[in-house]
């Protein structure tokens, strides 16, 4: 007690008057700082040391009673009284009891200990050379196997040397950005948070329309634009593949308008029922910019990915990485480059891939049986679907699955045009097919009662 409430007496002196002694008073018992039980001391006594009308204290110890902050007891003055001391403010955080919505790998998927053993790995085998200030375009002996693997998963055409390793899609693109000139063209639908990517990088954007084909190609050729992010091999969120027709227009458009196309092939590892669509890159390796993630095949946590970049947009890129955060790490980069040269990251896509088909096809299944008249599209691949929803049921049904504590995403949140049909876009990465069958009934019945 003596500490503290010398301490405290300190604060208590700075007070004005009655309002300023109870509220320094009702903080203190609040945070903690005067324990429960505490006696505190008496009216005359605190009065004198404050040098106070006695009258000021008697009416704060009086207010504070009437709060439940301290009680009083006769002969035994005035005490602290219990209370649950108040934590920290935390960010309002519904506990969802269904997660579905976009974008989330299965977490409890991670092969933490393939990670655990190439990051060891990595802290006791590197060589100290290694471990000051990195490449910023990235750690060699990564961009040499992910250049191999590269070629081999994503038909992409690249040496070592194209290869630029990022913290992320976003980051990469983030790099990237003072090479663009604005517009940027986006998917419409697309990807979450382009726009507010592109704007914090000073850059304009204009969405265009996807269709059943992807892109419409046509309409871009009508803008001003001279760069576009496209999602070619499966589009975000609606799941197409860009058709071939297409993807040719869309290397003609870039060739004609001297344009940049940057291919954002998030998830293209994951296809289910048929061979994967190669990358659009290795048809013009020198106006698409390839840009790939381990947020999707690992976990988001890990922040580190890359991209396949034509020499004439690569000259600035070292210095810009050099300012804004030097390199990514070496040991993290170091293990990935493990995992890929000892074949562990082939065997962890081989494993996850037929556990997110199973996952697809039970939220395909729990689909039919609890909604049956619910259009369904984009099933082919990556880790979510879009469900089109049926007339007289509209995308406010996202408020009220919240309500229920299920997280759905609405078609809406992603588009900048006004004449989508309403649709929920569901992932289903992170849940367990019964999971998903539990949570798609308790969809229908939160909708349908
Ligand atoms: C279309 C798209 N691209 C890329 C990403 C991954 O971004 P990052 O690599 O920065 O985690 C996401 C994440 O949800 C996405 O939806």
């Amino acid at each position: 007690m003596a500490s503290d409430w010398s301490t405290l007496r300190e604060t208590l002196l700075t007070a004005s008057g009655k309002r300023g002694l109870e509220r320094a008073l009702r903080d203190a018992i609040r945070s903690g700082r005067l324990a429960a039980g505490l006696r505190l001391p008496s009216t005359r006594d605190l009065a004198a040391q404050l040098n106070v009308a006695r009258g000021t204290v008697t009416s704060a110890y009086d207010q504070l009673a009437a709060e439940g902050y301290v009680v009083v007891q006769r002969g035994s003055g005035t005490r602290v009284a219990a209370i649950a001391p108040e934590q920290p403010v935390a960010a309002a955080q519904p506990a969802w009891r269904y997660h579905l919505g976009p974008g989330m790998p299965s977490l409890a998927s991670f092969p933490r200990q393939a990670w655990a053993s190439a990051l060891r790995g990595a802290v006791t085998g590197l060589p100290d050379v290694d471990l000051g200030y990195a490449d910023p375009l990235g750690f060699p002996a990564l961009r040499q196997v992910l250049a191999a693997y590269l070629g081999r998963v994503r038909a992409v055409s690249a040496t070592a040397e194209d290869v630029v390793i990022t913290h992320g899609t976003f980051d990469g693109i983030g790099l990237l950005a003072p090479s663009l000139n604005g517009p940027v063209a986006i998917e419409d639908p697309g990807g979450p948070d382009q726009a507010e990517m592109l704007a914090m990088h000073g850059l304009d954007y204009a969405p265009i329309p996807v269709d059943e084909d992807g892109i419409r190609v046509d309409l871009l050729a009508q803008t001003a634009c001279r760069t576009v992010i496209v999602t070619a091999a499966h589009q975000f969120p609606m799941g197409v593949a860009l058709h071939p027709q297409r993807r040719r227009a869309l290397v003609e458009w870039a060739i004609a308008c001297d344009g940049i196309i940057i291919e954002d092939d998030y998830d293209a590892e994951y296809r289910y029922d048929r061979p994967s669509v190669g990358a659009l890159q290795a048809l013009c390796p020198n106006r698409v910019v390839y840009v790939g993630t381990l947020s999707k095949t690992l976990v988001p946590a890990i922040r580190l990915g890359w991209m396949v970049v034509p020499a004439a947009l690569r000259q600035d890129l070292p210095d810009r990485r050099w300012h804004a955060t030097r390199s990514c790490g070496t040991f993290e980069q170091a293990a990935f480059a493990t995992l890929l040269g000892n074949g562990a990251y082939d065997r962890h896509l081989r494993r996850t891939r037929l556990l997110y088909r199973e996952r697809r096809d039970a939220l395909l299944q729990a689909l039919r049986r609890y909604v049956p008249n619910w259009g369904v599209v984009g099933i082919d691949a990556g880790l979510h679907v879009v469900v089109l929803l049926p007339p007289g049921i509209t995308e406010d049904v996202v408020d009220l699955l919240a309500a229920q504590r299920i997280q759905v995403s609405g078609l809406s949140e992603f588009a900048h045009r006004e004449d989508l049909a309403p649709g929920l876009v569901l992932g289903f990465g992170a849940m367990s097919p019964a999971h998903l069958d539990e949570a798609i009934a308790a969809v229908a019945q939160a909708v349908m009662s």
